[in-house]
């Protein structure tokens, strides 16, 4: 079985107290940021400055979601601001290799996310210039929506095309997973696992990141 990586993310958390809601995640594998520009999504989140100060206080590594139009100019400026990881939306980038090249080489790994109505087809054979393959389960922009089971064969095509080019890549799934959805991810080939709600929501964010842990590798 593959490691299974929990990612919670900080959309639904309360912002007046974004410090201690860092700390109740701190066994997690990384913290997902969502970046919205109120354009690509129609919703506006977090932007670099934010990104910078939750690099700082979060004793874990940054996930940058990127929900932003015109990525090939805005989402160098994540990597700078210390994202461990910088991934932008392939429907929002015009030239997705020359910016996975631009992020790796200011140091972050470079993520490409898919829209649930974005097929896998055109990027299979450039998979091995990503790091990391998001597949959306939700339509971005809002945190607790339900998942859309549709999306889980796309799961299954990205996870057979690393296996027959034994990349690295890692896959993964964002939106409407919990304990309830996080199987049939995990089943059909994530290894990667945001949770927002899910982790927020619950009394013992340390408990069910565990819970989900658990889940996704069994
Ligand atoms: C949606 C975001 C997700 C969202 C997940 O646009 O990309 O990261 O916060 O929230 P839940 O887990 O509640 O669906
Ligand atoms: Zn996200």
């Amino acid at each position: 079985t593959r490691t299974a990586r929990i990612n919670p993310s900080i959309l639904n958390c309360d912002f007046m107290r974004i410090g201690e809601e860092l700390d109740r995640i701190a066994t997690a594998d990384a913290v997902h940021v969502d970046v919205m520009d109120d354009h690509f999504v129609p919703n506006l989140t977090f932007g670099t400055d934010m990104v910078a100060q939750i690099v700082q206080r979060a004793g874990i590594p940054i996930d940058a979601h990127l929900m932003i139009a015109d990525a090939d100019r805005t989402a160098p400026a994540y990597a700078e601001a210390g994202a461990a990881s910088v991934t932008f939306h392939a429907e929002a980038a015009a030239a997705p290799i020359r910016l996975a090249r631009e992020l790796r080489s200011k140091g972050a790994k470079a993520g490409i996310a898919l829209r649930p109505a974005t097929g896998v087809e055109p990027l299979l054979d450039v998979l091995g210039e990503f790091d990391m393959l998001l597949i959306m389960t939700v339509e971005p922009g809002f945190g607790g929506q339900s998942f859309l089971e549709s999306m889980l064969p796309k799961i299954r095509r990205a996870r057979a095309a690393v296996s027959a080019e034994d990349l690295s890549l890692s896959i993964q799934v964002d939106g409407g997973v919990s304990r309830e959805t996080i199987e049939r991810c995990a089943e059909a080939g994530a290894d990667v696992f945001v949770a927002g709600s899910a982790i927020y929501k619950a009394p013992d964010a340390a408990a069910e990141i565990d819970a989900l842990r658990t889940l996704a590798a069994a």
